[in-house]
């Protein structure tokens, strides 16, 4: 049985990260949906409530299991009997970064990554751009889930 780890701030969960979850689900047996604590920058939504957004998301899912983590991803990888990382690659720009990080995790700790290409109708689609269009009173409709939408229409309700 291969357990798959996909990692990332989810800040929040867009339609292009649930497309390569949904994806790795089809291929590997189990699905760890890793969700970092502490992001560099001040999230939109603290880790709980993202966590608590991709539990939602997923919980018809039983092969999808949700959780958070701090420190080297490869620790938290190892706690969990986790096989392979999974990555979303929207595009060439993102392959530099992303090639770097898979060579070192696995010079870290021997695990592999495979990446999935996104579908081409999320190739575009990034939580920042999301959080800068809906900001500036743009429709995050179609580009994230529903209910995370309404959570950012909330919380920019709130800011206003
Ligand atoms: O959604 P993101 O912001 O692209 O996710 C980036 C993430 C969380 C996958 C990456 O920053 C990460 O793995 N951080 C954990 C710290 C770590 O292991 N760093 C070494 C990477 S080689």
């Amino acid at each position: 049985m291969t357990t798959a780890v996909c990692p990332g701030s989810f800040d929040p969960p867009t339609n292009g990260h649930m497309d390569v979850i949904r994806r790795s689900v089809s291929v590997f047996d189990r699905v760890v949906v890793a969700v970092i604590r502490n992001l560099s920058k001040t999230p939109m939504f603290t880790s709980e409530e993202r966590l608590e957004m991709l539990d939602d998301l997923f919980a018809d899912e039983p092969r999808v299991e949700v959780a958070s983590f701090d420190g080297l991803l490869v620790d938290f990888a190892r706690t969990r009997d986790v096989g392979v990382i999974v990555k979303g690659l929207r595009a060439v720009s993102d392959f530099d970064y992303e090639l770097q990080m898979a060579q070192m995790n696995h010079r870290l700790s021997g695990i592999d990554t495979v990446f999935i290409p996104t579908s081409p109708e999320h190739a575009y689609l990034s939580s920042s751009l999301v959080k800068e269009v809906g900001s500036l009173g743009g429709t995050v409709d179609g580009l994230v889930p529903g209910e995370v939408g309404r959570l950012m229409k909330e919380r920019w309700s709130h800011e206003r």
